[in-house]
């Protein structure tokens, strides 16, 4: 069956050229023969699949992330494909640079955005800046704070965990203790615990780590755009967030930046880091931060993030304190005899919403449901009020 489509697709190329009356025409018959017979041995078929446009159902994203792209947002990627060494591109990406500058509230020269989601930027701020055999501190309420934790053990980092139940948050004087008793390189928080519906306070934390010669690493996946950060005035050495949450892009790209503390410790490393891929010797090229005249390196192309502001959602009752609650995700306690996966389930056959349970530590504690960005409109609010209404009503207590 395949040989009988490749040959079909072989003289449909011949009577074009033929038709056109090129050059290859004169010269296609061998080739094209050649091509047909190595063709022929292909012995796995097309499948079916592939033969098929491709459907994506419209669906209410109103979990922690991926959130609905805007219309505005999703007509970027409509556009040509540049060369990644184009000239426009580079000053596609001195926009980025720009964007996120103006995100993150920073002067940081050394401000890219990596390829891959907001796993990428937290291996990159581990990998650049830990070297094997150091010490990093990490605070852990939710599962952001355990992945960095595996991250930089898996790296060779020696680990130390302040551990809080998810959605427990970490006054600044247990912060110094911890750092004086470990003497940490990194120190890591999570601005928006999004397992836990928390957002940390983060002001005075720079302070403790500069005076005891730490970097202060803060993750902001889940917050950037919903809850104000200010990198330069806080003091954050590194900082980073993903594409797909009140950004409201698509998943893929994931905005980084390091100031001059960072890049100091990152460029005066004795070994190299463990990822090539991320190894921001290179990236800082290719992004044309590191003042070397011209972008040396070969890499990949990255797109367009956006600044989507956010207000506060629904707030219903869990764990997590009222006023360090995160904006962008909201943690709701599951309803006393309901088994949450069915509340879920109910909610996306009969109204296509996404909302989701917990994740890590809060599974089967809490259910969380995210307007971020573009999403965070009143209706949708009454939207996702209403569906979780109907699945009470229709979904039988399965538990006493
Ligand atoms: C706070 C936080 N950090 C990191 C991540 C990981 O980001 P990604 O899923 O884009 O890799 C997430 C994802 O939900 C997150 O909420």
């Amino acid at each position: 069956m395949q040989r009988a489509l490749f040959s079909r697709s072989a003289l449909l190329a011949q009577q074009a050229a033929a038709a056109l009356d090129s050059p290859l025409a004169s010269r296609s018959a061998p080739l094209l023969q050649r091509l047909d017979r190595s063709m022929s041995s292909v012995t796995i078929p097309p499948p079916a699949c592939m033969l098929r446009p491709l459907e994506a159902p419209l669906r209410y994203l109103f979990g922690p992330g991926p959130s609905n792209v805007p219309p505005r947002i999703l007509a970027v990627g409509a556009k040509p494909i540049i060369g990644h060494l184009h000239p426009e591109m580079y000053e596609i990406m001195n926009d980025i640079k720009r964007g996120i500058q103006y995100a993150f509230q920073t002067e940081n020269n050394m401000t890219i955005s990596m390829s891959g989601s907001g796993h990428a930027a937290m291996e990159c701020a581990v990998f650049n800046t830990v070297e094997p055999g150091e010490s990093v501190l990490v605070a852990v309420n939710g599962i952001w704070g355990e992945r960095v934790a595996e991250i930089a053990e898996r790296m060779g980092a020696n680990v130390h965990r302040m551990v809080k139940t998810p959605g427990g948050y970490f006054s600044n004087k247990e912060i110094e203790q911890a750092v004086e008793k470990h003497k940490p390189v990194l120190f890591f928080l999570t601005h928006g615990e999004s397992s836990a519906g928390l957002c940390h306070p983060v002001d005075g934390i720079g302070d403790i780590c500069r005076k005891h010669n730490c970097l202060f690493l803060v993750d902001t996946v889940a917050s950037l755009g919903a809850a104000p950060i200010f990198m330069d005035k806080q003091n954050i050495d590194i900082l980073y967030t993903g594409s797909q949450k009140a950004l409201n892009a698509p998943p893929g790209t994931a905005p980084i930046s390091f100031n001059e503390r960072a890049c100091h410790k990152m460029f005066n490393r004795k070994t190299k880091p463990v990822s090539y891929l991320f190894d921001m010797t290179h990236l800082s090229n290719y992004w044309g931060c590191d003042g070397k005249p011209a972008r040396l390196i070969v890499y990949v192309t990255h797109y367009v993030p956006h600044w989507c502001c956010n207000v506060v959602t629904t707030v219903i009752s869990s764990h997590v304190l009222q006023d360090l609650r995160l904006p962008s995700v909201t943690t709701i306690a599951i309803p006393d005899g309901y088994e949450w996966r069915e509340l879920l389930a109910y909610i996306m056959k009969h109204h296509q919403m996404e909302m989701t349970g917990g994740l890590g530590p809060s599974i089967g504690m809490v259910m969380r449901i995210g307007l971020m960005g573009y999403n965070c409109e009143k209706t949708n609010a009454d939207m996702a009020l209403n569906a979780l209404a109907d699945a009470l009503k229709n979904c039988k207590k399965s538990k006493a």
